[in-house]
């Protein structure tokens, strides 16, 4: 197992992110670790079993930014991986601008993708909106360099929100087409790469609209909860969430139509372990009035223990230097196979 995945370090780690990525992620880094310590034990070798975690800085730049503030976000994003625990003993963590094969292969990947499959991802349309003309071309080419991150690993899981599934389907798209075109059968250059979207929380939703998506690029803070807020905020939040004014239904199918009521149950069994019957058999019945103070304890119960350790991390910029230099000095030669591969495989001449 390779476990690869990315985040963009701008803004705030928000909730969407925790439950729909970074709580995956450890989850994988400590089933992998404990595989590879059983592995070891009966005296093989763990080689292989892997996960490497990355700041999407290359990413970051496809939209307009305050270049002082990415370099900050970079490293507060990173104290904010370890306070959830991403353990840089265990797993790689490092930043792609210190590993110069991600836009090596984004390169020799543009040769393969096609203006089609890109004309095709929602994210530019969302994200260039009316202003098409105007958008960078990086916002373009954004899920190439992300197909780039995961091949190079040759990654077989990429834990990620629903959000990412169509960047992920085309970085098959691009390795399938380049197996196909460059290399033979039994000795392809990538690995297909599986994303891995959790069940539960795959699509958390702004606390402001139910049928947005909670994300940092929202210019409510109000909308998302983030990993540093504080118990106070958290609460404030929760009590301030949009909702209607029916009490919760005592079955499932009772949520349709009402987003901003699914969101906060959904929310609720994310953190609760339990499914939507289990919660609604409690709070059936009841109005928002009891069910936001229950879901608040439940946030800040979870969120507490992070938000200390988050702080406290951030302060130490020597220490969280250190561990984006060691992840990246892991990365390069993780990568440099592949790498060479594909160069070779398009039959450029390298000495
Ligand atoms: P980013 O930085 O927007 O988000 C990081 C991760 O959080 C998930 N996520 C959510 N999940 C559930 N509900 C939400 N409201 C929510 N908001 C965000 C995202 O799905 C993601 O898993 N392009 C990527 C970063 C990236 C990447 C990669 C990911 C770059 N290269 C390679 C995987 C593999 C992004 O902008 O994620």
């Amino acid at each position: 197992m390779r476990v690869v995945s990315g985040i963009q370090p701008t803004g705030n780690l928000h909730l969407g992110n925790y439950l729909g990525a970074i709580r995956n992620w450890v989850q994988m880094q400590d089933e992998i670790d404990a595989a590879n310590r059983a592995q070891v034990a009966g005296g093989g070798s763990a080689d292989k079993n892997q996960c490497l975690f990355f700041l999407a800085d290359l990413h970051a730049i496809s939209m307009p930014h305050n270049p002082a503030e990415l370099a900050a976000a970079t490293l507060e994003m990173t104290a904010a991986l370890v306070a959830c625990g991403i353990d840089p003993q265990r797993s790689v963590l490092f930043n792609q601008a210190q590993v110069p094969a991600h836009s090596e292969l984004q390169w020799l990947l543009n040769g393969t993708a096609r203006m089609g499959w890109l004309n095709r991802m929602t994210q530019f349309k969302d994200k260039s909106g009316k202003n098409r003309e105007g958008a960078s071309v990086a916002l373009f080419t954004y899920p190439v360099l992300q197909a780039a991150d995961v091949l190079l690993y040759q990654a077989t899981h990429v834990p990620v929100g629903d959000d990412q599934k169509q960047h992920l389907e085309l970085a098959r798209d691009i390795a399938q087409k380049f197996n196909n075109d460059f290399a033979s059968e039994d000795a392809p250059v990538f690995t297909l790469p599986d994303p891995y979207i959790p069940p539960q929380a795959a699509r958390i939703m702004s606390l402001r609209d139910g049928t947005a998506k909670m994300s940092k690029s929202d210019p409510s803070d109000m909308s998302r909860i983030n990993l540093a807020d504080d118990a106070d905020e958290i609460m404030k939040k929760v009590k301030k969430a949009k909702t209607d004014p029916e009490p919760l239904p005592s079955e499932t199918a009772g949520l349709e139509g009402r987003p901003e009521a699914l969101n906060l149950v959904s929310i609720y069994g994310a953190l609760s372990n339990q499914s939507t019957e289990e919660i609604l058999r409690e709070f059936g019945g009841e109005g928002f009035g009891k069910f936001k103070p229950a879901l608040g304890e439940l946030l800040v119960e979870t969120l507490s223990p992070i938000s200390v350790r988050f702080r406290e991390l951030k302060q130490d910029r020597e220490a969280l230097d250190a561990i984006l230099a060691r992840g990246a000095a892991q990365a390069r030669e993780i990568g440099v196979p592949t790498l060479n591969a594909a160069y070779k495989a398009l039959g450029l001449v390298r000495g």
